[in-house]
């Protein structure tokens, strides 16, 4: 499973680029604005922090519009991923990005109905929320399990994002129902590092060592 992070915040991707295991990031209108910095100059750095697949949403909602700012999204750096919502323009709009080569992410899908559409659309990936699902009483992850079994029976070969994960749980869960990607805010990635028993036993460890010998220093 390929991890991104969802955020725009360069220190966190920093933090998370140096620990190996990020292989890309997404982002969305809210996440640039919280950094308030216009979308191509912060996407920019990113792509100077991650060396992997970036997604940048387009902030138009008509079809043209969608390709003008997604067209020039996709000059920025060729590990861009253009992002469109999951509209009947969104879709439009991904079925000329993939003829002209453009790779896509489609964002906003809440139904294997709307998944099955993006992968027919060419998407690159496909983007549920579960997270946003479980809140009004869905079930997020019923929906990976159902657009992996669905693109598994027609081979497509769009991939599954799992997006708005919002703890552990979710993460291990779309592992197990086979997404290709999660995407997770940098808490979430922070706390699948944590055990109480990795801490434990590393203390124990230390302690044994040193006791048998001493003074002597401990390799850290
Ligand atoms: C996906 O690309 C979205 O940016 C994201 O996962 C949304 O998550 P949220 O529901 O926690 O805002």
């Amino acid at each position: 499973m390929r991890f991104f992070l969802d955020t725009a915040n360069l220190e966190e991707l920093k933090a998370g680029a140096r620990w190996g295991v990020v292989d890309g990031v997404t982002t969305n209108p809210s996440l640039i604005a919280k950094e308030g910095v216009p979308i191509e100059e912060q996407v920019r750095k990113i792509c100077d922090i991650v060396n992997g697949d970036i997604s940048a949403e387009v902030l138009a909602t008509d079809t043209e519009g969608m390709l003008t700012e997604g067209r020039k999204l996709a000059k920025i750096h060729k590990n861009i991923v253009v992002k469109v919502p999951l509209t009947r323009d969104g879709i439009r709009a991904c079925s000329v990005f993939s003829r002209e080569g453009i790779r896509v992410n489609v964002t906003l899908c809440f139904s294997a109905g709307q998944a099955i559409l993006a992968a027919k659309a060419g998407a690159y990936f496909v983007s549920p929320f579960v997270g946003r699902l479980d809140d009004t009483g869905w079930n997020g992850m019923e929906l990976i399990r159902d657009i992996v079994q669905i693109y598994k029976n027609y081979g497509y070969t769009t991939q599954v994002l799992a997006a708005s994960l919002r703890h552990s749980m979710h993460v291990i869960d779309a592992a197990k129902a086979g997404a290709h990607i999660g995407t997770m805010p940098f808490k979430v990635l922070d706390a699948l590092f944590n055990h109480p028993l990795t801490d434990k036993g590393l203390d124990q460890f230390l302690k044994d060592y040193a006791k048998a010998f001493q003074d002597a220093p401990v390799a850290r």
